[in-house]
């Protein structure tokens, strides 16, 4: 008896879209995409660049590929050394076949502006990618950064502070309905105690840390968030590909 999921490996990438687009409610969906170890870690000593293997990147390129937006916090964009936004060939012909532009916005939530308009994040952006941050930092924001990127202010009541729901909302007003975001754990933690998540696809790397890698989130606990799998995967290297929306 072979209680073990399907193989992404027997599934081609029609049939993988089809399975990551069911149960999508139309309007504004925001997708979460990680990787954990078995003992929960978020990363194998300081990246991820060591867990999930070719088929959760095969699945993480095909979640961009349908993105409007790809949103990442500044960690994540500093720690994994991001590099512009550029999908392959493949995902921009798909794109152009559905009268998609060719690239998904590059979303950035930095609340320092801690970001190097040099890097090639934003010299080499295929689309002008948007920084999203507080009021107070927008306002005071360096000519060098507002030349590379629009840098959009998201406080709510407290103008030092990025509120997430106002992150959210400025990716909707700009028609950016579709939203896959890469984390990381601090960010993740923001969306999820503000209620945000309408999905979260997360492989599970049959490794053990051991050591004291980071969750998937970091935060304030808020009430629990309950979430309904919808469909698991086996990957190369043993990976499970799961894939969970919220219950509400
Ligand atoms: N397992 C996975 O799939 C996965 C995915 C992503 C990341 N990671 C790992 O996670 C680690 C990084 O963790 P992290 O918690 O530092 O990541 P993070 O959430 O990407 O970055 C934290 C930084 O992002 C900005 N930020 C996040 N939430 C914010 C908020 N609510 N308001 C304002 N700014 C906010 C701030 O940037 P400023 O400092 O610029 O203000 C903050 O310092 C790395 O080891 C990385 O490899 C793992």
């Amino acid at each position: 008896m072979n209680l073990l999921p399907p193989s992404v490996a027997d599934l081609s990438d029609a049939d993988l879209l089809a399975l990551y687009t069911a149960d999508v409610a139309a309007g504004p969906w925001l997708r979460v995409n990680f990787v954990t170890t078995l003992d929960g870690s978020a990363s194998a000593a300081g990246t991820t660049g060591a867990l999930g293997g070719p088929d959760d990147l095969r699945v993480f390129d095909l979640l961009r590929r349908v993105a409007d937006v790809v949103l990442v916090a500044a960690g994540t964009v500093r720690d994994e050394g991001y590099g512009p936004m550029v999908l392959h060939d493949a995902d921009v012909a798909w794109r152009r076949a559905h009268g998609e532009p060719d690239h998904p916005v590059f979303a950035i939530v930095s609340g320092s502006l801690s970001l190097d308009p040099g890097s090639r994040v934003f010299t080499e952006a295929p689309v002008r990618p948007l920084v999203l941050t507080s009021d107070r930092a927008a306002h005071g924001v360096d000519a060098a950064l507002a030349e590379v990127a629009d840098v959009v202010g998201c406080s709510g009541a407290d103008p030092d502070a990025v509120d997430v729901t106002r992150v959210a909302a400025a990716l909707t007003a700009r028609g950016l309905t579709s939203v896959h975001c890469e984390g990381g754990p601090s960010f993740f933690g923001a969306l999820v105690a503000a209620d945000l998540v309408d999905e979260l696809t997360l492989t599970v790397d049959p490794s053990l840390e051991g050591g004291a890698g980071p969750r998937i989130t970091r935060g304030s606990a808020p009430d629990l968030r309950r979430m309904r799998p919808v469909h698991v995967l086996r990957g190369e290297g043993d990976v499970l590909l799961t894939r969970y929306v919220r219950a509400r």
